[in-house]
């Protein structure tokens, strides 16, 4: 039995040719085009080159656009299930019980053909937002509001939730947030969809892995646990002492660290300017001026006592976004499975178009 790597830590399981990531450099690639770019484009054609492999034309763009704007509507049923359910406002657990339903009234749920998947695809991406957004405002005992197909998937969604339109920096601040949570690579909840995938299972049970794995505190959950340190450090004077406290206890502070990046992740530095921007338009930069005092304190102390640096990872200025933007902390991993499904079904095309069940060994002890 060869070496272990304890959490897979280097190991590479398979050929993909949707995300490229060079850690040492602070690179990321959708398809083989930077992050960078492809924040100024909007999420369908985002989501579009990730399942189809291509950017759309404009008439390509126009027709998915459509498509999805028209399936973002969900039934009654599920709206009753969500509203029946006390989820303790656990947005994840609603999320992933939602897509169980959404499996139930899907006549293509059990078929996995590629045409079927393209089909599930968009009932999808287009339904998640809806879902995330009819949660909360049941859970405040609000009326859904009804999506509104003049509006973009970052713009309707914060419109689902407030029942008001947003400003154009707010919504161009969550359609970014779509794009850039939207994929990267072999993350721990992609590796588990595929794993499901990898079985012949259908894309609705591969989703639902991809759920369960997201919401842990180490991956997608972090996110939520960036908004909850905020709200515990409060002021800059705490930064320090909250730091330390948790150093010295061996605990992790949320947002910071990765197990790819070794310099700042790429997708935290479109994130900062796009808070920046919020913050200007509010008038009030307390969040965004506290974690910028955060990531300095986090850096100095890394360096000073472990002689290396730390970096905020995506969750970090997501999670100061969704401040600013007045989003509760019990949102924030869903929120995140809103921009990542589109990345998780063009992991599963990939994996049912050339499969190998995968099922790597244990060295007994
Ligand atoms: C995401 O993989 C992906 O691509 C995920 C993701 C995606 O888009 O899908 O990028 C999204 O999940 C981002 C990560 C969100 N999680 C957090 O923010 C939680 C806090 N971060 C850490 O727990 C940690 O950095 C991980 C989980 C992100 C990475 O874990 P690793 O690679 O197993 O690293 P490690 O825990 O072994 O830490 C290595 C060292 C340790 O020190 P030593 O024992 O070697 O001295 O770095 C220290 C750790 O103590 N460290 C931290 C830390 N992150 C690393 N110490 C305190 N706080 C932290 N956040």
């Amino acid at each position: 039995m060869k070496e272990v790597k304890k959490g897979l830590e280097g190991v590479v399981a398979l050929d993909s040719q949707i995300s490229f990531i060079d850690g040492v450099k602070g690179i990321l690639k959708y398809r083989g085009i930077e992050i960078e770019k492809l924040s100024d484009l909007s999420y369908d054609a985002v989501s579009f080159l990730l399942i189809h492999g291509k950017l759309p034309n404009a008439e390509e763009l126009e027709n998915y656009s459509l498509e999805l704007r028209n399936e973002r509507r969900i039934n009654r049923r599920l709206l009753d299930i969500l509203n029946f359910c006390d989820f303790e406002n656990e947005s994840m657990d609603a999320l992933r019980t939602a897509i169980s339903v959404c499996a139930h009234f899907d006549e293509d749920s059990h078929n996995i053909s590629k045409e079927a998947n393209i089909r599930k695809t968009t009932r999808l991406v287009a339904r998640f937002p809806t879902i995330v957004a009819a949660f909360y405002r049941l859970a405040n005992g609000m009326e859904i509001v009804d999506p509104d197909p003049s509006l973009a998937h970052g713009a309707n969604f914060l419109y689902m939730l407030r029942g008001k339109r947003p400003t154009e920096i707010e919504a161009e601040a969550m359609e970014k947030d779509f794009i850039l949570s939207a994929e990267h690579e072999l993350n721990p909840s992609t590796f588990a969809l595929r794993i499901t995938a990898s079985t012949l299972s259908d894309l609705h049970s591969a989703i639902i892995s991809g759920l369960c794995t997201l919401k842990g505190p180490l991956h997608g959950g972090a996110r939520k646990g960036v908004m909850e340190m905020l709200d515990e450090i409060g002021s800059k004077d705490n930064i320090k002492p909250y730091i330390q406290e948790r150093l010295e206890k061996k605990q992790r502070i949320m947002g910071f660290g990765h197990r790819v990046y070794k310099t700042y992740d790429p997708r935290a530095l479109v994130y900062k300017e796009i808070v920046r921007k919020v913050a200007v338009e509010k008038g009030d930069s307390h969040w965004f001026d506290l974690a910028e005092q955060i990531e300095s304190t986090m850096y100095q102390e890394f360096v000073e006592n472990r002689n290396k640096p730390i970096y905020p990872n995506i969750d970090f200025y997501s999670g100061v976004l969704y401040k600013d933007l007045g989003i509760p902390s019990y949102l924030a991993t869903s929120i995140f499975a809103i921009g990542r499904v589109s990345g998780w079904i063009a992991h599963c095309l990939e994996q049912y178009a050339d499969n190998r069940v995968i099922r790597p060994r244990a060295h007994f002890v």
